[in-house]
């Protein structure tokens, strides 16, 4: 089984950005978490982070016939944008969302995620642990 996990943009700031918020933890410190939980499962999963709204459309598509699911991220990019969720029907992979913090505790604008209206599985406020149940979500689907 193959996974690509999609982070959107500010990710890379983690342990810089708002610690409070984000933890302390560096984006280096969850691509190996996520590497280390994907190897512990069997599957291969590459890990991509990008600030650009196009190349995330871009890497989605990419996914296409490569891959078996999608952990996707897409931070700010979840509350605007209707090409990323497109990019997502388009290529009909089996997604699950994550987000670090608790959204539906923060902003109002926040609330809504264009992505939920494709994802089939939705994490928040779990820290990195989300993504380990994103990527359990995707096995347990991909071995049934
Ligand atoms: C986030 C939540 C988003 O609202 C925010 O824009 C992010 C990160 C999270 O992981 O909690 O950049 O997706």
């Amino acid at each position: 089984m193959k996974i690509k996990v999609i982070n959107g943009p500010n990710l890379n700031m983690l342990g810089i950005r708002e610690p409070d918020v984000y933890g302390k933890l560096t984006y280096k410190d969850l691509v190996e978490f996520v590497e280390g939980v994907c190897a512990e499962k069997g599957v291969q999963c590459s890990v991509y982070q990008s600030n650009h709204e196009g190349d995330i459309v871009t890497e989605i598509q990419n996914c296409y016939g490569e891959y078996d699911g999608v952990v996707i991220n897409p931070a700010a990019y979840t509350h605007t944008s209707v090409a990323i969720l497109d990019a997502l029907k388009a290529v009909s992979i089996p997604t699950a969302e994550v987000h670090l913090s608790e959204v539906s505790e923060r902003e109002q604008f926040r609330h809504f995620s264009y992505v939920s209206l494709y994802a089939e599985k939705v994490i928040t406020g779990k820290g990195f642990d989300g993504y380990k149940e994103a990527v359990e979500y995707l096995v347990n689907k991909y071995n049934k």
